[in-house]
């Protein structure tokens, strides 16, 4: 075993469920195998802004409870590109080499980032910039980082979104409406997809496959003709408008996705006469306990994110590919995103279930 390492653990970006999970199999690994030292970095590389540096001492005591619990223990953010952060002024600063300095300030052998692919790409550039060694995972409810198969968050936004659809079934059909649930996704349409097949979904709207509202109404309609008299309709929050456009809700630097399904209900009652409800899933996807498959993926990533550091082998992310944790340098798993493949077999599938996607 190597001389003993001090390593830090922050998590950037958007929070979701096996965050924590994650925090615990680092600081089980590398405390409890290793006897290193693990540094918590608070609200992502914004603790490394602070002066003093804001990191808390993880002690296996401390993160063994934590398993289950949704969110994450550091706290996060998803705003402030250090290389380019809003200060009250309205001005823009680049703040890296302070974030470069609280690292070296700490006396941090690694760090491990817990992101995106967005949070990733700042903290290589950070890490490429002051020479900190930095080892990647792949976290996000959205599933399209590249090249890993998961990242942590999604399986417990799908069950999340599955277990809605399942519940809207009954008084959809009790009422004979069309229930649409949005639910988030950004770019990719992963969430909208899995969740849309497991819980029976009639329609599946996807950024990935442009759809068209006279073909969804014909489905309804066909639906109806055929005695049944309702429809789920799951459509992801990147849903363009019939004219292109995305449906956002806020201002200026503040714009969030969100309303798809609103304009949809409005658009399907006129069109096909047909009751419309909308339920917007939202942050409900971001939260609550870790499903066992975060909480599996999320001890792997973690264990093996401390063996990268072991072996001194940096710039490197963990991914999940063939039934096993590997590792691919942060550069080639963040220069594509993965979107739906509109070949890709889940489509494949659903399209043989019958499922329209409104093309
Ligand atoms: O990227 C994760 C995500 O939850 C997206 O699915 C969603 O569009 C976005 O973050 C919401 O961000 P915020 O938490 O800032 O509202």
């Amino acid at each position: 075993m190597g001389a003993r390492k001090r390593i830090g653990i922050l998590t950037s970006g958007g929070d979701c469920a096996g965050l924590n999970a994650v925090i615990r199999a680092v600081t089980r690994c590398a405390v409890g195998i290793y006897d290193w030292e693990v540094l918590g970095i608070c609200k992502a590389t914004q603790g490394l802004m602070s002066r003093p540096p804001q990191a808390i001492n993880l002690e296996i005591s401390r993160v063994d409870p934590i398993l289950t619990m949704g969110g994450t223990i550091l706290g996060t953010t998803n705003k402030g590109d250090p290389f380019a952060f809003p200060m009250s002024d309205g001005s823009l600063i680049d703040r890296s080499e302070e974030i470069i300095a609280g690292y070296h300030h700490l006396g941090l052998d690694a760090l491990i980032g817990i992101g995106g692919d967005g949070s990733l790409a700042i903290l290589r550039k950070l890490a490429q910039q002051g020479g900190i060694n930095l080892v990647g995972i792949p976290k996000t409810i959205d599933n399209d980082v590249g090249i890993t198969e998961r990242s942590i968050g999604f399986d417990t936004a799908v069950n999340i979104a599955t277990e809605a659809i399942d519940r809207l079934h009954f008084t959809a059909a009790s009422h004979s409406r069309v229930m649409i649930v949005e639910v988030m996704g950004r770019d990719a349409g992963h969430i909208a997809l899995n969740a849309g097949i497991a819980g029976g979904a009639d329609i599946i709207l996807i950024p990935e496959i442009p759809s068209q509202l006279d073909k969804v109404c014909t489905h309804i309609k066909k639906r109806q003709a055929q005695g049944k008299d309702y429809s789920i309709a799951v459509v992801s929050e990147a849903v363009c408008t019939e004219t292109g456009e995305s449906v956002q809700q806020g201002h200026f630097d503040d714009c969030r996705l969100g309303g798809i399904g609103q304009y949809l209900a409005e658009q399907i009652t006129h069109m096909s006469g047909a009751e419309t409800r909308v339920t917007v899933l939202g942050h409900t996807q971001r939260g609550g306990i870790s499903s066992p498959l975060d909480r599996i993926l999320a001890s792997a990533f973690g264990v093996a994110a401390v063996e990268l550091i072991a072996q001194d082998k940096y710039d490197y992310m963990v991914t999940w590919q063939n039934r096993q944790v590997k590792s691919v340098p942060i550069a080639e798993a963040i220069k594509d995103y993965r979107a739906v493949d509109p070949q890709d077999t889940l489509v494949k599938t659903a399209r043989g279930l019958g499922i329209c996607f409104g093309d």
